[in-house]
């Protein structure tokens, strides 16, 4: 991979979804594009940079972003977040006649967040009825696929609390868990590019984004957490990545501490 051809993906990447890369990931980003040159009989990044580039294959651009974007995830990553979401926003819910809550799962990857999101509000509602919508968006089409398809390694799932892990379902092979009816029944899955315009109309109750922008640029992180703001009912949370921050004061939202924020109510 030469230099032209390294600036050329860090161009097409940064453009087309947002993501930095820098210069010591060059050894990463060679052998997870080398696998597509394989799939595709290339000899060069130079020939494949140009195909992509031809624009005929958007079949290929997708696996290009597919390539470069980093997935780890696990269920109760970062646990405090989902002890803050049971006390602060579950909990309040359970006391109210008709129950509504919608959820953004924003860089969702392969589920584990969305999934741990459902599995806590299904342990803090009991069985009362509510109105309780999770929305998962990632733009890796792999990962997406993944997290529709419901199922995580068991072995993955086994430091979760008890009183959460009693509700998953293992496979008959016992190598995967996957959620209850009641708790997958509240996730849809959708495929989003954030750096794009959003559909979505209504407001969120909760925005899990975490340890997404971190690969980001600053202006994109600005812009997001701007949009992620505009986009919460007052006095909803926004939950980022351990390392991640709104980046200074921001006038919509307060700190809470653990990297959660709050929208500020009128
Ligand atoms: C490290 S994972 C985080 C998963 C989960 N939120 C967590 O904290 O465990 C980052 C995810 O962000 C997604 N992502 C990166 N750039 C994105 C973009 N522009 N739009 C939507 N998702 C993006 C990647 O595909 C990846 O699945």
């Amino acid at each position: 991979m030469t230099d032209r051809d390294f600036a050329r993906i860090a161009e097409r990447i940064a453009r087309m979804a947002g993501i930095v890369l820098e210069e010591h990931k060059r050894q990463m980003i060679h052998s997870r594009l080398s696998r597509r040159l394989r799939a595709l009989g290339m000899g060069s990044f130079t020939a494949y940079l140009d195909h992509l580039d031809a624009g005929r294959d958007p079949a290929e651009l997708q696996e290009f972003v597919n390539s470069l974007t980093t997935n780890l995830t696990s269920l109760y990553r970062e646990a405090h977040h989902f002890a803050h979401l049971e006390k602060h926003v579950l909990a309040p819910l359970s006391q109210q006649t008709a129950p509504r809550l919608r959820i953004w799962s924003a860089g969702c990857s392969s589920g584990e967040e969305p999934a741990s999101i459902a599995l806590t509000a299904l342990e803090a509602m009991g069985n009362a009825p509510a109105d309780i919508r999770i929305l998962a968006t990632d733009l890796d089409t792999g990962m997406l696929a993944r997290a529709a398809a419901g199922q995580y390694p068991a072995d993955r799932a086994a430091d979760i609390p008890q009183r959460f892990a009693r509700h998953l379902v293992r496979s008959e092979c016992r190598r995967f868990v996957s959620l209850p009816p009641a708790a997958q029944g509240m996730i849809a899955y959708r495929c989003l590019n954030l750096l794009e315009p959003w559909p979505m109309t209504g407001r969120f109750d909760a925005v899990f984004c975490r340890n997404v922008m971190i690969y980001f640029s600053q202006p994109t992180k600005a812009a997001l957490i701007d949009r992620f703001a505009a986009l919460l009912t007052p006095g909803g949370y926004l939950y980022l990545g351990h390392s991640e921050s709104i980046l200074g004061q921001h006038g919509d939202l307060e700190a809470c501490g653990e990297t959660v924020y709050r929208r500020r109510t009128p």
